[in-house]
């Protein structure tokens, strides 16, 4: 298995049926059904809310810090099983803390979950876009004293009518923390709200970004700047970015010069973990091992692990 970094995955992406069923009864949650395959049979997405929809309604199982514990160390097994060295992880402290859950529980069950891991791994506090920059910055203030805990912010949820720009701040305050800086741009939103996160939020790195490619520009910009995409091929399928893999813009991006890396986003919810998704790649779009293996080696480079 090529060794490689993961960049793109939400830890809330990875709760597979069989353990949403399994925390439910733990939990004494109730559930529509508790069969796996009916649950795996709603996975099916017009669109980006659609999705989002479905995923934080299953939260509602994660309640004590053993559960996050438990979501982090079956993630972490089965990327390292895909040959996953090294994993920057995003979470989402707003839909746990809406539901009741204290930073403290989701910090310590994930926490402890990595340190125990069987590869490196850090977290990245995603802000939920949709729900504005104040609430944004609310949460920030609370994660400072588990400041330890996590490497860098992130921006994530409802792209679309929810631009970069509003953000400024917290992700200033955030930068003056010394933490990295990353956001979900040019998914759904078009490349307009990539030039804001590089602009406005001096984001580091660009999660998709595959619509950058609409703005030459931009393109030049990103090539130049050697600033990383984390594209989640199987990702934009699922959530109808793209009509097929075949129509991924992905080797274009690699025929600019374009820092890419390839990441699973939420795999238990679109039919791949990391290397799934390379594989996918070869076949579907004949990708080279050596263009997998320059895949790979951006995604080292890519990580703030990285050190020249
Ligand atoms: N949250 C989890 N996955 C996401 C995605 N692909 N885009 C935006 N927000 C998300
Ligand atoms: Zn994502």
């Amino acid at each position: 298995m090529r060794p490689k970094a993961e960049l793109h995955l939400h830890i809330e992406g990875t709760l597979e049926p069989e353990l949403v069923v399994e925390l439910a009864r733990r939990n004494r949650i109730e559930l529509p059904t508790y069969d796996v395959e009916a649950i795996r049979a709603r996975y099916s997405f017009a669109n980006l809310q659609s999705f989002l929809d479905v995923y934080y309604e299953n939260l509602a199982v994660l309640r004590a810090e053993q559960d996050f514990y438990d979501l982090a160390a079956a993630y972490l097994r089965r990327a390292a099983a895909q040959g996953v060295r090294h994993a920057e992880i995003f979470f989402d402290p707003q839909a746990h803390l809406s539901r009741g859950v204290p930073l403290d529980v989701v910090f310590g069950g994930l926490s402890a979950a990595l340190k125990d891991g069987p590869l490196s791994a850090a977290l990245i506090l995603c802000f939920l876009r949709d729900r504005g920059p104040e609430e944004a910055e609310q949460v920030l203030r609370a994660a400072l004293p588990y400041r330890e805990h996590f490497i860098g912010v992130g921006l994530d949820s409802a792209e679309v009518g929810h631009p970069p720009s509003l953000f400024r701040r917290v992700f200033e305050i955030a930068g003056g923390e010394g933490l990295h800086r990353v956001a979900h741009a040019g998914e759904e939103g078009g490349p307009d709200y990539v030039w804001e996160a590089l602009d406005v939020l001096r984001v580091e790195r660009v999660d998709h970004g595959i619509r950058a490619m609409e703005d030459p520009q931009l393109v030049a910009r990103l090539r130049e700047e050697r600033i990383p995409l984390t594209v989640c091929p199987l990702s934009n399928v699922r959530l109808r970015v793209v009509p097929s893999l075949r129509d991924h813009i992905l080797p274009a991006m690699l025929d600019e010069g374009l820092l890419v890396t390839v990441n699973s986003d939420d795999p238990a919810y679109f039919g791949g973990y990391v290397e799934d998704n390379y594989a996918a790649l070869r076949r579907e779009l004949g990708l080279s091992e050596e263009q997998l293996d320059a895949i790979a080696r951006n995604s080292f480079e890519a990580s703030f692990a990285y050190e020249g």
